[in-house]
């Protein structure tokens, strides 16, 4: 009796000894794990404050050897994020003083008079005088000012977006920009657009015909609602008399949907701008002007699409635009000059720049 007394005792020494010797290991091995934890947080926090340092100044004019930052951007776009709102109103004040896009964006009866003439954008020698018919068929006035914009998507072309299930993200945005009537998707790109950009070329090349039969191209802009269609129709003479026939076709088939003139007293501003900063190209892309404009009238501004390279942060060969095989003018712009100053803009918190696939997790907040 008192043998099997000794051995029950026995029984539950052991069996608190060892509960407690396993209490004790995990106690130690999870409280190594979460110091360990806490130190590549750390870790990982330092090395994002030092690329965040790296591209806040890297120098635009450099020629950027892609390969050997991808890895480092690709580490950078991991990060957390959020925007800077004060180096976001640096920005829009900026920019509104230098080339107020509220009062000069676009041509509107308020800011041209009738038979005013207008100097082309690339050339103060070469004008065009505003006829009545033609002052009728401008704007009142600009169009999105009563408008709270609050998040906005600039949209580019780039092959990124791809597979990039960003369609979602894109169309909840307040107002959605888009170019050269790209091709919409509700999977990677959205459908959503509240002004889209056409290039007077594109309506040379693709719709020859478009007075005698305008259909195919009220077709191809019907795709975008009743979003605005944006075209540089002072940028070079030859522009003119094709922008000019595409206002007069559209606007008594679809008054909803307006066709609008850039300034080129606003694009040269905004050219002298940036060039002012270092950049050094004939032309800004229309995608760098929309940014500019849209860092000026929005408050968080959301860029998609814009990678002008031929591979993607993991390495993989990607398109350069999603829709098409074209590429842009080598001699005009300067894409990976614009993409270093984007990305410079990202890591100060002007913008936020989206190179990855869209998920929810991702989602970068704003600041309201
Ligand atoms: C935000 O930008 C301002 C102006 O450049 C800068 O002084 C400030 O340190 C930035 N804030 C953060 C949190 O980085
Ligand atoms: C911009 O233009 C609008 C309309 O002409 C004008 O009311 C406003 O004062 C201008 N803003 C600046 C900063 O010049
Ligand atoms: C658009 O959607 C189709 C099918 O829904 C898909 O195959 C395609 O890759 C999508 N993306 C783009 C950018 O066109
Ligand atoms: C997109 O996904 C499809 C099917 O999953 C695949 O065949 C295609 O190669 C992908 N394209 C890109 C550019 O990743
Ligand atoms: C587009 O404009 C038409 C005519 O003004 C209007 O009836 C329609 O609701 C508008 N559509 C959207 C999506 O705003």
């Amino acid at each position: 009796m008192a043998l099997e007394f000794l051995r029950w005792i026995f029984r539950l020494l052991m069996v608190l000894i060892i509960s407690q010797t396993v209490c004790v290991m995990i106690y130690y091995t999870s409280n190594t794990h979460s110091s360990r934890n806490a130190m590549t947080e750390t870790l990982q926090q330092l090395h994002c404050a030092k690329l965040r340092r790296e591209f806040s100044v890297i120098n635009p004019a450099k020629s950027l050897d892609i390969k050997s930052v991808t890895q480092k951007i690709s580490d950078f776009l991991n990060c957390p994020y959020k925007p800077n709102t004060t180096e976001q109103d640096i920005n829009r004040i900026k920019l509104q003083f230098c080339c107020n896009a509220t009062g000069s964006f676009i041509l509107t009866k308020r800011n041209t008079a009738v038979s005013q003439t207008i100097e082309y954008e690339t050339s103060s020698a070469s004008t065009y005088k505003i006829n009545a018919e033609l002052h009728s068929m401008l704007p009142e006035d600009f169009p999105w000012s009563g408008r709270r914009l609050r998040r906005c998507a600039v949209v580019g072309s780039g092959g990124i977006l791809k597979n990039s299930s960003c369609g979602r993200e894109i169309d909840s945005a307040d107002f959605v920009i888009r170019f050269n009537l790209a091709h919409v998707n509700d999977s990677d790109v959205g459908l959503k657009t509240d002004l889209v950009t056409i290039n007077p070329t594109q309506i040379k090349k693709e719709y020859k015909d478009l007075v005698k039969n305008p259909d195919p191209f009220v077709e191809r802009v019907s795709v975008y609602g009743n979003a605005s269609l944006i075209i540089p129709a002072f940028a070079y003479t030859f522009c003119t008399s094709l922008s000019v026939k595409a206002l007069k076709v559209l606007q008594p088939i679809r008054p909803q949907q307006p066709v609008v003139f850039y300034s080129p007293y606003y694009l040269r501003k905004l050219d002298r701008f940036w060039k002012g900063r270092g950049i050094r190209e004939v032309r800004l892309s229309s995608g760098f002007i929309m940014i500019s404009t849209a860092m000026e009238l929005c408050e968080n501004v959301h860029v998609y699409g814009f990678w002008p390279f031929d591979s993607d942060l993991q390495e993989r060969p990607v398109p350069y635009h999603y829709y098409d095989l074209n590429r842009p003018h080598p001699y005009m712009h300067k894409m990976p000059e614009e993409f270093v100053r984007l990305l410079q803009l990202h890591s100060q918190g002007a913008l936020t720049l989206h190179l990855q696939p869209c998920s929810s997790q991702t989602r970068t907040q704003d600041c309201v």
